[in-house]
């Protein structure tokens, strides 16, 4: 591109000039750029300065830009005194976006020259532009943006968290993620090969339905009647799951913690729970809530008659309700404290009234009291 305001003439060597050699440039961010130009004027003048500046007004004296604090310690002017007017300006920002030009001045009073239009430069960032959520399994194309167009040579590379991806580059300023995985979850940022600046990272987020769904129970061990039991539903998902519990068949509540303040056994059974999204749901395996607790309904049975002659004895037998099992039976005789027999049946050989009292290991209870009339014998 050639200066314009050339003086009207009819050969253009020797004459009043700046020619750059691009016109428009397009910079990342922190990169150098150089501005390469020539400059040429008639013979018999003397060059006694050389600079460039920034948006040239017509008709006011242009400030040279190495004087601008913004610029002077970015910039370096690799041309000469003759005819190379070439700077480089290091570490772009994008406010370094302007119209730059050439001007030179001659040691005669009309010998003053600025290359118009100069070199516009464009400073840009990247940007990575990617859908906010993509599911598993899609496809998703991730784009590195740039404000204006960077050379062809240039080559982008992809970062997620951080670390470099080596495979799956596609287009040139295009990442293209096939059947997305949950493990591509990231934040993804962009680059130029050879250059310090990377955008700002952009998180995709991977979503899939539930899997592993499992139960864990609280306290891990025995459970006993009473006692404060919190089942928890554990799953993974993108968004997370909602939670059903089931007990058997039977919806019992909703929420990752279903919890049973005191529990007593009839909450005993197999319970399940249910995670669900939008992208599917699982089931967890069941859990068995075996409850424990001490021995009720305590009854005494008699085998036969309670009513008997002396000699024959009846035979009572107590029966219990407990959690394990009772296999610890006392007997006793209403008002005596000390027991009269153990086992789950006793041989009654008197007249009174007996009850038994079970235990296991969580407590004991004792049942109400038979009578057992014993009828001597009249010789
Ligand atoms: C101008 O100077 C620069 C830096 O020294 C050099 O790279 C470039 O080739 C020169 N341009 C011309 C046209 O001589
Ligand atoms: C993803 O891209 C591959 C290759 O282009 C294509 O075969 C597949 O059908 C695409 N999958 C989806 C879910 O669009
Ligand atoms: C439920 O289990 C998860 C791990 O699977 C754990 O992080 C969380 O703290 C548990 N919640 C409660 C209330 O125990």
């Amino acid at each position: 591109v050639t200066a314009s305001l050339a003086p009207p003439t009819d050969t253009h060597f020797g004459y009043w000039g700046v020619s750059y050699s691009h016109s428009h440039i397009c910079a990342l961010k922190d990169s150098s750029v150089i501005m390469s130009c020539t400059y040429t004027y008639p013979t018999g003048y003397k060059i006694m300065k050389v600079f460039w500046t920034k948006n040239p007004v017509m008709g006011e004296e242009p400030p040279d830009l190495s004087k601008d604090p913004e610029y002077s310690q970015r910039l370096q002017y690799l041309g000469d005194k003759q005819q190379n007017c070439t700077i480089r300006l290091s570490h772009v920002r994008q406010k370094d976006s302007h119209k730059y030009c050439f001007r030179f001045i001659t040691d005669q009073p009309d010998g003053k020259w600025t290359g118009y239009p100069g070199v516009t430069l464009t400073v840009t960032d990247l940007q990575v532009e990617a859908p906010e959520r993509v599911t598993e399994g899609h496809n998703v194309s991730l784009t590195c943006k740039s404000s204006c167009t960077l050379t062809d040579r240039a080559t982008f590379i992809w970062y997620r968290n951080s670390q470099p991806l080596t495979e799956r580059r596609d287009g040139n300023n295009q990442l293209l993620l096939q059947s997305v995985r949950r493990e591509d979850a990231g934040r993804y940022s962009c680059a130029l090969q050879e250059h310090t600046y990377i955008s700002p990272a952009v998180y995709l987020n991977v979503m899939y339905p539930p899997t592993e769904s499992f139960v864990t129970v609280n306290p891990s061990g025995e459970i006993v009647e009473g006692d404060l039991v919190t089942l928890n539903c554990s799953s993974d998902s993108n968004p997370p799951a909602e939670i059903s519990w089931f007990k058997g068949g039977t919806f019992v509540g909703s929420g990752r913690i279903y919890s049973i303040s005191k529990i007593s056994s009839d909450h005993s059974g197999e319970y399940k729970c249910k995670s669900r999204n939008k992208h599917g749901e699982k089931d967890s395996d069941a859990v068995t809530l075996n409850v424990m607790y001490p021995p009720k309904t305590i009854s005494v049975s008699i085998n036969g008659s309670a009513e008997i002659v002396e000699g024959d004895p009846v035979t009572l037998s107590c029966s219990s309700d407990s959690n394990p099992p009772a296999l610890n039976f006392s007997w006793f005789k209403e008002n005596q404290s000390s027991a009269v027999g153990s086992g789950q049946s006793f041989n009654a050989l008197q007249s009174g009234r007996f009850y038994c009292e079970a235990h296991n290991q969580h407590g004991s209870q004792r049942s109400d009291a038979v009578a057992v009339t014993v009828h001597g014998v009249y010789h």
